[in-house]
């Protein structure tokens, strides 16, 4: 039976977790190239943990620049079976105010300028992604913001945009009127593609920094906006974090949503002989 691992990948505001017994900063080498950082391992409440700093430590990495292939390699040569995205995002709904925290559930990609899959060049695969995200991994995100006392929304959908730039006025509109997304962010894809390409279970928690800027009474965003309100949120992250090991089963049972699985029906490459 194998041991479940947790993975927290965190965005900009979260460059560590707290409370991990054993911590280790560790390098891992991977076929993509190095991952945004060493990662950081231990063990919370008896369960196995890893942290990657998704731009690594001092934010050096943008949005584009992360390297989401060696990221998702790295953590699963390290054993990790569970990936929980936290990071920053935009608001579209007025009820998704900054400070609280999306259970995302679905995604638009809008990338263009990133390596998006692991396959390609003598092994060509399709994986599904029409449910990106696993519901039991969500469903410890949820439980466990709660507990920390944290306003969530269950189920969003999340305007992955390439970036670096924020969105323009009529860009803004559109996703939020005629696209139907709920937040925005620069980072969760490729990365949930690739986790589900590597059979990981991956849940993302977008905590809101700002409405964007199709608010009226909000104006534009901007990144000194953004701190102010991550400040809050990271805190409200690692409260998250502490609390999924009760939740989730250090001994680790076949995903549900058949996360674990993905790749059984996805090859089309004939075997080599
Ligand atoms: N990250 C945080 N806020 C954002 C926004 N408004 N657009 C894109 N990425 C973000």
């Amino acid at each position: 039976m194998r041991n479940t691992k947790i993975a927290v990948i965190g965005g900009s505001g979260i460059y560590d977790i707290d409370g991990l017994d054993a911590a280790e900063w560790v390098s891992v080498d991977t076929p993509w190239g190095a991952p945004s950082d060493q990662i950081l391992t231990g063990r919370l409440g008896g369960v196995d943990m890893a942290f990657l700093p998704r731009h690594g430590r001092g934010h050096v990495h943008s949005p584009t620049e992360v390297p989401y292939r060696a990221n998702i390699d790295a953590l699963k040569r390290l054993g990790v079976t569970d990936v929980i995205s936290v990071s920053a995002c935009g608001s579209f709904r007025e009820a998704m105010a900054p400070g609280h925290f999306v259970i995302v559930d679905q995604f638009i990609d809008r990338t263009f300028a990133r390596e998006k899959s692991f396959f390609g060049t003598g092994c060509v695969a399709h994986v599904s992604v029409a449910h990106p995200t696993c519901p039991r991994l969500s469903d410890a995100c949820e439980t466990s913001a709660r507990s920390a006392g944290i306003t969530v929304h269950r189920g969003g959908t999340y305007l992955a945009m390439e970036g670096p730039q924020f969105s323009t006025l009529a860009e803004s509109k559109m996703y939020r009127e005629h696209w139907g997304a709920d937040v925005i962010g620069m980072t969760n894809m490729p990365e949930a593609k690739l986790a589900r390409e590597a059979e990981l279970c991956y849940a993302s928690v977008a905590m809101v920094t700002d409405y964007d800027s199709w608010h009226p009474e909000h104006g534009e965003v901007d990144v000194s906006q953004i701190i102010a309100t991550l400040m809050g949120n990271a805190d409200k992250g690692r409260a998250m974090v502490k609390g999924l090991p009760a939740l989730l089963n250090a001994e680790r049972v076949d995903c549900p949503h058949s996360c674990d699985r993905a790749l059984e029906n996805a090859i089309l490459t004939a075997p080599q002989a």
